[in-house]
């Protein structure tokens, strides 16, 4: 059974991941800096320098969120960069911030859910998606969409938390992300379930070699995962 943010209510993956990232959008920034000690912007620069050889000009980022990656993909010099999203919470904040970047006309934001896209095929020379698959519905249909609107020749590159397998780290880890990480975010983002659901649903997801295969089935090839920071989080590169 997959795991879902609000466990005693109805409705789908999609509409509570929606409904939650609605809820917390206005703290998720403040909150993704202060919970991970600001490595998570390290992260989601080690990914896009992944892409500089190919210098990417046109690039979907899936799961854009508050646009952080969009952001980061700046550095790139590319020509347009889309950003899609479920949630119009998130897509507000986003907006807001790149519209005090001044970068409106490169990067737009639009709703969108990556399991139905509405780009055509091979539009894309990358795609790019942090933190986002884990809360697909269906991640084969969702990496499967990303690779159609994908040009044959283009990267993809995804950036996921994975679970660390060292002692202690492992051991440090699940102590904080099961029960400080919770108390912390749940507190702030006044939403009694969000901070919940993201040890749960990283636990619950495939990483590393059980990722590949499914991004294999999905129709990336060359694929290779690189685990940061003790496994914490995995960059995972594909090709079409
Ligand atoms: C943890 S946030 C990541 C945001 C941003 N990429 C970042 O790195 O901060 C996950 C985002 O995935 C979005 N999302 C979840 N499922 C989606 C789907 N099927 N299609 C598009 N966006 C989705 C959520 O609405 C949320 O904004």
């Amino acid at each position: 059974m997959s795991v879902v943010p609000y466990k005693d209510k109805d409705g789908s993956k999609r509409e509570q991941v929606a409904e939650m990232f609605d809820n917390i959008s206005p703290k998720y920034d403040l909150l993704n800096h202060v919970l991970s000690g600001g490595v998570d912007i390290y992260w989601r620069k080690r990914a896009i320098k992944l892409l500089k050889k190919q210098q990417p000009k046109v690039i979907l980022d899936i799961a854009t969120g508050t646009g952080d990656f969009a952001i980061e993909a700046l550095s790139l010099k590319p020509d347009k960069i889309i950003g899609v999203d479920i949630s119009e919470g998130m897509l507000a904040v986003g907006r807001e911030k790149i519209a005090k970047l001044g970068k409106q006309d490169i990067i737009t934001m639009q709703s969108g859910d990556s399991e139905s896209l509405s780009f055509t095929n091979n539009y894309f020379d990358a795609i790019i998606v942090s933190f986002g698959v884990r809360n697909f519905q269906d991640l084969l249909a969702g990496l499967t969409e990303m690779n159609r609107v994908m040009k044959p020749g283009g990267t993809c590159v995804v950036v996921e938390f994975s679970k660390p397998k060292s002692f202690p780290f492992k051991q440090l880890y699940n102590f904080y992300f099961k029960y400080i990480l919770p108390v912390i975010g749940n507190a702030v983002s006044k939403d009694s379930s969000a901070y919940t659901y993201l040890p749960e649903s990283v636990q619950a997801f495939p990483d590393g070699e059980a990722f590949l295969e499914i991004y294999k089935k999905a129709g990336f090839i060359n694929t290779k995962c690189i685990p940061l920071t003790f496994g914490i989080c995995s960059i995972y590169i594909g090709q079409k």
